[in-house]
């Protein structure tokens, strides 16, 4: 099979490396990618958000399935032009990555499916806003509701920091405070039938211990060795299938990755959000342990045949996956130094362990320097995960960039004994 990636981050790294190694996958390109992918794939420059232009290259390379990885080309309806053009795409359509493109449709859709997640209001005047905030109380957690690029949340006990944010929104979701860990599961879904990846947990914030910044995520881990072992079973069923078949009602199906963001609360399971695509960084970690071949599932899901798919297949060991960030990041990102130790992670490590690409690019002279906030992460695979965070640590410690950090604690407490 011939496939087209579209994007240039980790999550697109982790999906050309899974595809890399699938014995269906013939011809391998990526657009616009990143310094890591070339190694795996060939590269081509396009404007990710000209559905037009994507769907011109996709006939062109003759690719017979296109995989959208970011939310922005999704939401822009890229996913849409590509199907025009007559090719099979992994991803949802611009009516449905409406999910991921509004918190309000997301609530809508949520009440309407029945789906539990915490109560909110929608607000557009500052008053509205004001006598939400004031009917929750502290914690106040106050959404954009359209795409932020991960910077639209605050979550504060400072009323005054949560006014200020619901005023620099147009419209604003203001919602009750969920209080518990949280876990992330994939699922793919043909509009249909809702298949569910092994679940993952991510870390938000910037510093060890929970502290610091939202970010877009510093590392994560998989499997969830505290989780019920009926957890996914139970998302399915309450939360997965109920909206897959609102959105297939409204005729408007949504088929590609459904992301569903969860706490798990006192409760009960209650979805923090909806995104319309893989995850960064729990992909490197999930995919890390899925065994059946993906351009298969993400086939399957484009053309509508999940239901004849075989069970997926998993490692019953585990994968942690730790992202090296530049200085500075999430406020101010430094970029422009290089990344030195690649070659002694490719050599001594490989392939328990090894670097998929976010934030870089290649310089003038062929080298590897850092370009955006998330540098890039090490996913390393172990029999569980006190040796996956060994082997993941010790390639990171490999690795040289000026004033970069990452968490120590990735998967730390998961991977003590119970
Ligand atoms: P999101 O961009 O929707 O993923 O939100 C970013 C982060 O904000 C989530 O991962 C949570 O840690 C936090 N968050 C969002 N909504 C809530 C909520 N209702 N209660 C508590 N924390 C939340
Ligand atoms: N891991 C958070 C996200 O991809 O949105």
């Amino acid at each position: 099979m011939r496939i087209l990636v579209i994007g240039g981050g980790a999550r697109e790294h982790a999906l050309c490396h899974a595809l890399s190694s699938d014995p269906d996958v013939t011809a391998l390109h990526c657009a616009p990618g990143n310094a890591g992918i070339s190694e795996v794939a060939m590269l081509r420059p396009v404007d990710t958000e000209d559905g037009a232009a994507v769907a011109e290259l996709a006939v062109e390379l003759r690719a017979e399935l296109v995989v959208i990885g970011p939310e922005a080309p999704l939401v822009a309806g890229v996913a849409d032009a590509v199907r025009a053009a007559g090719i099979p795409v992994f991803g949802p359509s611009a009516a449905a990555a409406r999910l991921e493109g509004s918190k309000a449709f997301a609530k809508e859709i949520m009440a309407a499916a029945g789906v539990p997640t915490a109560l909110s209001y929608v607000c557009t005047t500052p008053e509205q806003a004001d006598e939400a905030l004031e009917a929750f109380g502290p914690p106040y957690v106050v959404k954009d509701d359209g795409l932020a690029a991960g910077k639209g949340v605050v979550v504060t006990s400072d009323l005054a920091a949560a006014r200020a944010h619901a005023r620099s929104c147009e419209r604003v979701v203001i919602e009750e405070f969920l209080d518990g860990p949280e876990v992330s599961l994939f699922a793919v879904t043909d509009g249909e039938t809702v298949v569910p990846l092994e679940p993952a947990q991510d870390f938000k914030r910037a510093h060890d211990g929970d502290e610091g910044p939202n970010t877009g995520g510093m590392g994560a881990y998989s499997p969830l060795p505290w989780a019920e072992p009926g957890l996914t079973e139970d998302v399915l069923r309450t939360v997965l299938q109920p909206t897959v078949d609102e959105l297939r009602r409204r005729g408007t199906p949504f088929s590609g990755l459904l992301y569903a963001g969860l706490a798990l609360t006192g409760r009960g399971t209650r979805v923090i959000e909806f995104n319309a695509r893989f995850g960064d960084p729990e992909t490197q970690a999930v995919l890390a342990r899925l065994r059946t071949p993906l351009s298969g599932l993400l086939y399957s899901a484009a053309t509508g045949q999940l239901a004849g798919l075989e069970p997926l297949r998993w490692s019953d060991g585990a994968a942690v996956t730790v992202v090296l960030a530049s200085e500075g990041y999430p406020t101010a990102p430094r970029t422009g130094d290089p990344v030195e130790g690649l070659e002694e992670v490719a050599a001594q490590d490989a392939p328990r362990a090894y670097v998929l690409h976010a934030g870089t690019r290649q310089d003038k002279g062929g080298h590897v320097v850092s370009a955006g906030g998330r540098v890039l992460s090490v996913t390393a695979t172990g029999p569980d995960l006190a040796e996956a965070r060994e082997h993941a640590y010790r390639a990171l410690g490999r690795i040289r960039l000026r004033g970069s950090h990452y968490r120590k604690d990735i998967a730390a407490k998961a991977a003590e004994p119970s």
